[in-house]
Formats: C-alpha cells, sequence, structure tokens
C-alpha cells in the first residue's frame, strides 16, 4: 500500500469509527428519559391542578385560566410517549415509577396514551368556548384516562 492509499484508508477507518461512536451515543440515557418523562408529568399535574380545583368549586371559576392551563396539558400530551424509550423502565433506572408491564404491553400502553392525548385535545377545544358544564364534563373524562393509566402503568 503506497502511503496515499494509506491516507484513505486510515481517514475512512477514522471516519466509520466516529460515526459508529456517534450512532451509539445518539439515543437518550434511561435516566434522561425518566427524568424527560417525569418533567412532563409535572408540567401535566401543574396544569391539571387547578382545573380540578376550579371543577369542585374550591377556587373560582375563570374561563380564561382554564384554556390556558388545557393548552400546555395538550401540548404535553402530545409530547409524553417518547419519555418511554426501551431500556428506561425500572431495571435501568432507580428513580422511576413506571412499571415494566409499560414495555411488555407496549400496545396497551400507548392506546391508554392515545385515549389521554384525545381528551387533553377535546379539553382544550372545550376551553376555548368557555361553557363551564362542557368544560367540568371533559375534565372529568381526561381524568379518568389518567387514572386508567396509573392503575395500570405506574406504581403507587
Ligand atoms: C399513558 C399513561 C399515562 C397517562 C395517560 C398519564 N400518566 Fe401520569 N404518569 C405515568 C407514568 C408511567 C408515570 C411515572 C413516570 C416515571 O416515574 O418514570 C407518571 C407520573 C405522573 C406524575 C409524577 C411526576 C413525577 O414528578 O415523577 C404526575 C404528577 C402525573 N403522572 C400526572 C398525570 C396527570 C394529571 C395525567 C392526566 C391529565 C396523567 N398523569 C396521565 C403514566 C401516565
Amino acid at each position: 500500500m503506497n502511503n496515499k492509499l494509506l491516507g484513505v484508508f486510515l481517514v475512512s477507518a477514522l471516519v466509520g469509527f466516529g460515526f459508529s461512536t456517534v450512532a451509539s451515543a445518539a439515543g437518550p440515557k434511561p435516566e434522561d428519559a425518566a427524568r424527560y418523562r417525569q418533567s412532563i408529568y409535572t408540567v401535566i399535574g401543574w396544569n391539571f391542578k387547578p382545573i380540578g380545583a376550579m371543577v369542585k368549586g374550591e377556587v373560582p371559576f375563570d374561563a380564561a385560566a382554564v384554556a390556558r392551563h388545557a393548552q400546555y396539558i395538550e401540548l404535553m400530551s402530545k409530547a409524553a410517549l417518547e419519555g418511554f424509550p426501551k431500556g428506561s423502565g425500572p431495571d435501568a433506572v432507580k428513580n422511576t415509577e413506571a412499571k415494566p408491564e409499560i414495555w411488555t404491553n407496549w400496545d396497551k400502553f400507548e392506546t391508554a396514551m392515545n385515549d389521554f392525548e384525545g381528551e387533553a385535545a377535546k379539553l382544550a377545544e372545550v376551553a376555548k368556548g368557555g361553557d363551564e358544564a362542557a368544560i367540568k364534563a371533559q375534565f372529568g373524562k381526561t381524568a379518568e384516562t389518567c387514572k386508567a393509566c396509573h392503575k395500570e402503568f405506574r406504581e403507587d
């Protein structure tokens, strides 16, 4: 092999090595995924709670506040699923309440997430209208989807 060929060989070997290193480091770390999804749910909970307090009559109904909170919930509902990559369950992450059943029963988990997304989108839609009774009803439906998923897929 002459020097020029050797150079080409070395450069391509190095480039190849670089790419494979980058590719293996590209996926999220399990603990980062857990932190991401917990943050998403923290934002969801933060925005869901005040609507709940209004629905229960603990604080005065405020249509503009409901509409604002519901928008965040809708947005976050779409971002949650990617926080559950394979291998980010309790085997890999200490600080998580996610049950292993999420990954052994993925279709059911995805369905539960889709149900939530659908109801959250309706809540945001209804909230724009400002109709208190309709908002209360849709809040209840959305809360059911939280409970259904937590019951099956989250540690108490
Ligand atoms: C499709 C399943 C699913 C749905 C729907 C869902 N959650 Fe969760 N939620 C989880 C899982 C799983 C965890 C645990 C995540 C972890 O610890 O890694 C969690 C965690 C949480 C947490 C704790 C976050 C933290 O600090 O660790 C809160 C608060 C929460 N969810 C609120 C809600 C609310 C409110 C709704 C509905 C408006 C909702 N969730 C809908 C699955 C779901």
